[in-house]
C-alpha cells in the first residue's frame, strides 16, 4: 500500500504557526493491552518524537505539550516518580538529536515545583538548544491555566502598589507579558486525543481563539498520519475572529 497517497495535502502557506496539544490516553492505551500504565508513557514518548519531527519537517515553529498539569501531581507516587524518570531518561537520550534538528526547548509551568534533577536535565537543554529556531518545543510542566493567570495577576498588582503603574491604563499587552509564554504567539490550533471533549486547565489565556481539535485516538497511536489530518481539518476551517464570512474572505 502506498502510504503517501493516504496522507491529506496541506496547504504549507496556511499551516498553524503554533500547535498545542493535550495528550491524554497514555493511561487507556496500556490498559486495553493489559500492560502497565507506565508503559502507555513510555510509548507517548515515540509519538512526541514523531509529531516534533513532523513540524520540522513541514515547518511548524511552535508546538506545545502538556506533559504533566498541577492536578497531575495527585497521581498515585509510582506513576508520578515513573513521569519524572522517563523525562530526565529522554532528556538526557534525545538533546543531541533536538540539537541537530533545529528544535529549541522551552519550559512553562511552576518549575519550581519539579524535582531538581528534572530542573537540572531541562535546564541543560535548553542551554543546548537555545540557539535553534527551526521548532520551538514548549513542555507544559506542572502547569496550571489559571496558576499561570493567577501569578500573572499578582505581578500586575505589584506594579500598580508600587506606583510603576495605573490600574486603569492596563492592557491586555500588559498582562501577556507576565504570561509564561510571554515570547510565543498564541496557539492556532488545539489538539486533544483520546476522545475528551476538555481544555482541562490549559492555555486558558491564549486558547481565546484556538480552532479545537478532538480525536478518539490515544496518544500512544497519534502518529505523523493523524496529526497531518488534525491540520487537514484546521485548514477547511473558517476563522472568522467575530468578523462575518464575507469580511474574512475579502482578505
Ligand atoms: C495523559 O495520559 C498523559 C500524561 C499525563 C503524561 C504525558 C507524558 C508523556 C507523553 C511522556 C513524557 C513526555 C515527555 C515530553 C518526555 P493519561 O495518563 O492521563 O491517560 P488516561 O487518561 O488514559 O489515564
Amino acid at each position: 500500500m502506498d502510504q503517501k497517497q493516504q496522507l491529506p495535502v496541506l496547504d504549507a502557506a496556511r499551516l498553524p504557526q503554533h500547535v498545542a496539544v493535550i495528550m491524554d490516553g497514555n493511561g487507556r492505551w496500556a490498559k486495553e493491552r493489559g500492560k502497565d500504565r507506565v508503559h502507555g508513557h513510555y510509548e507517548g514518548v515515540l509519538s512526541v518524537r514523531e509529531i516534533v519531527n513532523t513540524c520540522g519537517e513541514i515547518g511548524i515553529p511552535y508546538l506545545t505539550l502538556y506533559a504533566f498539569s498541577t492536578e497531575n501531581w495527585n497521581r498515585p507516587k509510582a506513576e508520578v516518580d515513573a513521569l519524572m524518570e522517563l523525562l530526565v531518561n529522554t532528556l538526557r537520550k534525545e538533546v543531541e538529536e533536538l540539537r541537530h534538528k533545529g528544535v529549541r526547548l522551552h519550559v512553562i509551568g511552576d518549575l519550581a515545583s519539579m524535582p531538581p534533577i528534572c530542573q537540572q536535565e531541562l535546564a541543560e537543554a535548553m542551554e543546548i538548544t537555545r540557539d535553534n529556531s527551526r521548532v520551538n518545543l514548549i513542555l507544559a510542566l506542572s502547569y496550571s491555566g489559571r496558576q499561570e493567570l493567577l501569578q500573572a495577576a499578582k505581578a500586575l498588582a505589584q506594579e500598580v502598589a508600587s506606583g510603576t503603574r495605573a490600574a486603569a491604563t492596563l492592557t491586555e499587552t500588559d498582562l501577556e507579558k507576565h504570561l509564561y509564554t510571554a515570547a510565543f504567539p498564541d496557539p492556532e490550533l488545539m489538539i486533544r486525543t483520546s476522545g475528551e471533549h476538555r481544555i482541562s486547565n490549559f492555555l486558558l489565556y491564549q486558547l481565546a481563539y484556538a480552532e479545537l481539535y478532538f480525536t478518539p485516538v490515544h496518544w500512544p497511536d497519534f502518529r505523523k498520519a493523524h496529526f497531518l489530518e488534525a491540520l487537514a481539518d484546521y485548514q477547511q476551517r473558517e476563522r472568522r475572529f467575530g468578523k462575518i464570512s464575507e469580511q474574512v474572505q475579502a482578505f
